[in-house]
């Protein structure tokens, strides 16, 4: 049986903490939620079970937006049609990024945010994020683009930044000139 998760909204404070480095072996607990996380974003972007369960569509998702204080992304993320690879990093650091910066041209949305938020949110082309997979493997994940913007998107929660929080209130949108928009 499916159950949704509980994903705590922007007004409790939780989401504004710095989460805590976590000791592997990962617990088996943990890994329950990874798997919990990676079924709830799989389904929320495939229409059928995103109707039958009322889901807002995301494609990635941080341990601190379950109200866990703990450094865990998971990024789910649709390559074609019906087909997600599924990136879990544990302790994720950026340790390599382009001089470009993009934007998403529709703005960022958020699980954890239920409104409508304007503004581009400026974001590296690329990135290099290096962490623990699930079983404690040192990895490297290269990113772009869309899946660029999403790890970064993910590793702010990890420490307490929202996306708008990078809106520029003064420029709250850029030309195609002034920043890539994808
Ligand atoms: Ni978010």
């Amino acid at each position: 049986m499916f159950k949704k998760l509980d994903i705590i909204d922007e007004i409790d404070n939780r989401l504004r903490l710095v989460s805590e480095e976590v000791k592997l072996p990962l617990s088996k607990e943990d890994k329950k939620i990874i798997k919990d996380i990676i079924k709830h974003l799989t389904f929320s972007q495939i229409e059928e079970y995103e109707k039958k369960y009322d889901l807002r569509p995301g494609m990635g998702l941080a341990f601190p937006q379950l109200g866990i204080n703990k450094r865990i992304i998971v990024i789910v993320h649709e390559v074609e049609e019906g087909i997600f690879d599924n990136y879990v990093v544990i302790n994720p650091k950026v340790i390599s990024h382009s001089k470009e910066i993009i934007a998403a041209a529709a703005g960022e949305g958020c699980l954890s945010v239920n409104r409508e938020v304007e503004g581009h949110v400026p974001r590296y082309a690329r990135i290099t994020i290096e962490g623990y997979d699930e079983d404690g493997n040192l990895i490297q994940v290269r990113a772009r683009e869309e899946l660029s913007i999403a790890f970064q998107h993910e590793v702010d929660h990890l420490n307490g930044v929202m996306f708008y929080d990078r809106i520029d209130k003064n420029k709250k949108f850029y030309t195609e000139e002034e920043i890539r928009l994808i």
